[in-house]
């Protein structure tokens, strides 16, 4: 008989005193048979802990929020400036109906340093602990993606799966847009904005762009797309947070 699964029960010489009974011995284990019971309950627990932590740490993960951006949260987002209030109040309202299943869109521009990746940090995490799929991504690292899926050597994944890998998520934060590379890859980008708009996916677009240039560079047929369905509109038009 295995040892280890059916351990032997012998009757221990101390009395526990907590349950009133006789002790036993049993593996290494030496209380009383109540005693018993409430150390494997416990065992048990702190083995479920250890499951969801582990699931929860993978959740997270996944998202690929940036090590930089790690504790970026809606709380320390510091609001000095009427621009900064306006832009937290968005992101949360945008976080929140995300949440509870809205599908919009959300584009956020302006100058560099204004705390928009910081927003989107915050956003991803706040949809992450309700258990949603959050993904961040630069524009740049998203366009590699897919053309490294077109190098058969390095893996069967086509085009079109990458696509589809991204498209799943339920808040893609598409950030950096317009500093990869014009043409080819731009159209790249926009294959997986139309893919999530099929999908009625909600995305979060960022750049360091004008609303206008933004506009020209989607076009009108995605402009239009990215609308429907209600899109928030913030713009970062003060200077770098480290300035103020
Ligand atoms: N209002 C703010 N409150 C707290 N931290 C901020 C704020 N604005 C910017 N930061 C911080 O400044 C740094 C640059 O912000 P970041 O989000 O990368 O700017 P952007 O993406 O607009 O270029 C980050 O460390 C970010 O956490
Ligand atoms: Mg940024
Ligand atoms: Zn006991």
């Amino acid at each position: 008989m295995n040892a280890m699964l059916n351990p032997e029960i012998l009757q221990g010489s101390g009395f526990c005193t907590k349950h009133n009974t006789k002790e036993i011995i049993m593996g290494g284990f030496q209380g009383c048979p109540q005693c018993a019971v409430e150390y494997v309950n416990a065992a048990n627990k702190q083995h479920g802990f250890e499951v969801q932590k582990s699931v929860r740490e993978k959740h997270f993960a996944g998202a690929m929020i940036p090590e930089r951006h790690k504790d970026a949260g809606f709380r320390n987002y510091i609001t000095q400036l009427a621009g900064q209030k306006n832009a937290l109040t968005q992101t949360a309202n945008f976080a929140k109906k995300i949440v509870n299943g809205a599908i919009e869109n959300l584009v956020m521009v302006g100058s560099t340093g204004t705390g928009k990746t910081h927003l989107a940090c915050a956003t991803a995490r706040t949809l992450l602990a309700k258990g949603k799929y959050a993904r961040y991504i630069t524009s740049e690292e998203l366009a590699q993606r897919i053309m490294k899926a077109w190098d058969k050597d390095t893996k069967d994944q086509s085009e079109q799966s990458v696509i589809h890998e991204f498209t799943q998520y339920d808040l893609l934060i598409l950030d950096e847009y317009g500093l990869h590379d014009r043409e080819k890859r731009l159209e790249l980008i926009h294959k997986v904005l139309y893919s999530r708009y099929d999908a009625c996916k909600a995305t979060m677009l960022i750049s360091n762009m004008t609303l206008e240039q933004l506009k020209n560079d989607l076009g009108d047929r995605l402009w239009s797309r990215f609308q429907h369905g209600g899109l928030t509109i913030i713009e970062c038009n003060w200077k770098d947070a480290r300035a103020v």
